[in-house]
């Protein structure tokens, strides 16, 4: 049975676009929904380029609300039934309230090595580290920020003279590649990790 991905986002969404572009024909699941907390999001754009339905919950009127916002959120996500949730560049920290009844089939991509730099500026924090590598992580969503079972890793190496910007773009490179190879395996039901060199 195709699974129906619904993919949220809240800027660029070029994580998005690659996991649209990798959903074809002989793919487990296909692209039902891009979401997006705030309607100045480029990557609405780049779905509805690729046929994809859009849709748009500002978060910002619900100021801080978070249960209105998520209800809001849910509701919408609702309409196109989806099977799985993709996070990707999206911004918002959600509620256990939102995330239980997810458990088990809403991904996220996370820019850093797991569990390694939870949350943001990971990419200055792993140069102050003086880290030798980094990379990102494929991970199901838990009500802990970034805490839940990783499904994936890529591996960058980080090289002299790097900045967050440029240990940043060769990380997403990797994210590109990453992602796609772990939603098609979960779509299919295989848990099994990816690892990315
Ligand atoms: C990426 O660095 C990703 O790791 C983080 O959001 C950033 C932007 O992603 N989750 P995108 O270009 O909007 O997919």
């Amino acid at each position: 049975m195709t699974r129906r991905v619904a993919i949220l986002i809240s800027g660029g969404g070029s994580n998005m676009v690659k996991l649209v572009e990798s959903m074809g024909a002989d793919h487990p699941a296909r692209p039902v929904l891009v979401l997006a907390n705030r309607a100045d999001a480029g990557g609405l754009d780049r779905a509805a380029a690729l046929g994809v339905p859009t849709a748009v919950v500002e978060s910002r009127p619900f100021k801080g609300d978070r249960e209105a916002f998520e209800s809001a959120l849910q509701s919408e996500i609702a309409k196109h039934a989806p099977d799985i949730l993709c996070l990707a560049g999206f911004m918002r920290v959600l509620t256990a309230g939102f995330v239980q009844p997810w458990s088990g089939k809403m991904l996220n991509i996370h820019p850093s090595l797991l569990p390694k730099y939870r949350g943001l500026h990971t990419h200055a924090r792993a140069l102050e580290a003086g880290d030798g590598e980094h990379g990102c992580t494929v991970h199901e969503v838990t009500p802990e920020l970034d805490e839940g079972p990783i499904l994936g890793q890529a591996r960058v190496p980080v090289l002299p003279g790097d900045t967050p910007d440029s240990l940043a773009a060769r990380v997403l490179e990797q994210e590109h590649r990453l992602y796609p190879a772990v939603l098609r395996r979960f779509a299919a039901g295989d848990r099994t990790r990816v690892e990315l060199g």
